[in-house]
């Protein structure tokens, strides 16, 4: 029987890519944070808006400080910013969290600010805290959903080895109509065979 890796989430590491710098929260990110809370199109296209005039929530700096103090902390979920190398400045986050300790699986979301995308920041990111979490976390399964009109961040997930599982059909509400979800995944042995290339 080989040796399993433990899962350790205590540990926040520095995972550094060719474009992102993927690291755990410091106070100069709280407001870069504040700048995705803000963004309409990212909240509708994570599910977090139920129509485009949805008000994004108040600024409350003390509030945001102590959330990012919160997610340096969890022991069971990774939280970590994703910075542009080339400035070093916080342009997202990128997430493990819904660990399943017993089934070593997890759920995984990104969210990148508008200056962040379409430059291949997000692919980028994708790989590298996915190939974290099978290889340092010990992971099996790492799964996500993505909604219909977010063909970009299906495709992304796509090009790093994220297999379409499912349809949640009419998931979300959102104005007058209702959006399917899509269940992707991805396997420990998938990612042995092609390390977010397949
Ligand atoms: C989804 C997200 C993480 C992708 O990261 P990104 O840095 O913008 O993406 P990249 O630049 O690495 O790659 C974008 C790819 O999508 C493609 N693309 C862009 N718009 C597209 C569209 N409308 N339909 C299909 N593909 C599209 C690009 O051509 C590129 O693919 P390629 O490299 O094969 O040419 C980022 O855009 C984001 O955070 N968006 C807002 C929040 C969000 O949608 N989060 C995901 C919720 S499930």
């Amino acid at each position: 029987m080989t040796a399993q890796k433990i899962a350790d989430f205590t540990v926040k590491p520095t995972l550094i890519g060719e474009k992102v710098v993927l690291r755990p929260f410091v106070a100069e990110d709280v407001a870069a944070l504040r700048v995705l809370l803000n963004d309409r199109e990212l909240l509708r296209l994570t599910g977090s808006a139920h129509d485009r005039a949805a008000e994004p929530a108040p600024a409350d700096p003390e509030r945001d400080e102590q959330f990012r103090r919160w997610r340096n902390a969890q022991p069971d979920r990774l939280d970590l910013a994703v910075a542009d190398r080339a400035t070093g400045h916080c342009v997202g986050e990128i997430v493990l969290n819904e660990w399943d300790a017993a089934n070593r699986s997890c759920n995984f979301r990104i969210a990148l600010a508008a200056a962040g995308r379409d430059r291949g920041l997000g692919t980028e990111a994708v790989r590298i805290v996915v190939g974290y979490g099978f290889e340092q976390l010990a992971l099996h399964r790492i799964s996500l959903e993505v909604y219909a009109f977010n063909p970009r961040a299906r495709h992304v997930y796509e090009k790093a080895g994220f297999v379409a599982e499912g349809v949640m059909r009419e998931a979300l509400r959102f104005g007058d109509g209702w959006v399917d979800a899509t269940v992707m995944s991805i396997l420990s042995h998938e990612w042995s065979r092609h390390r977010g290339r397949p």
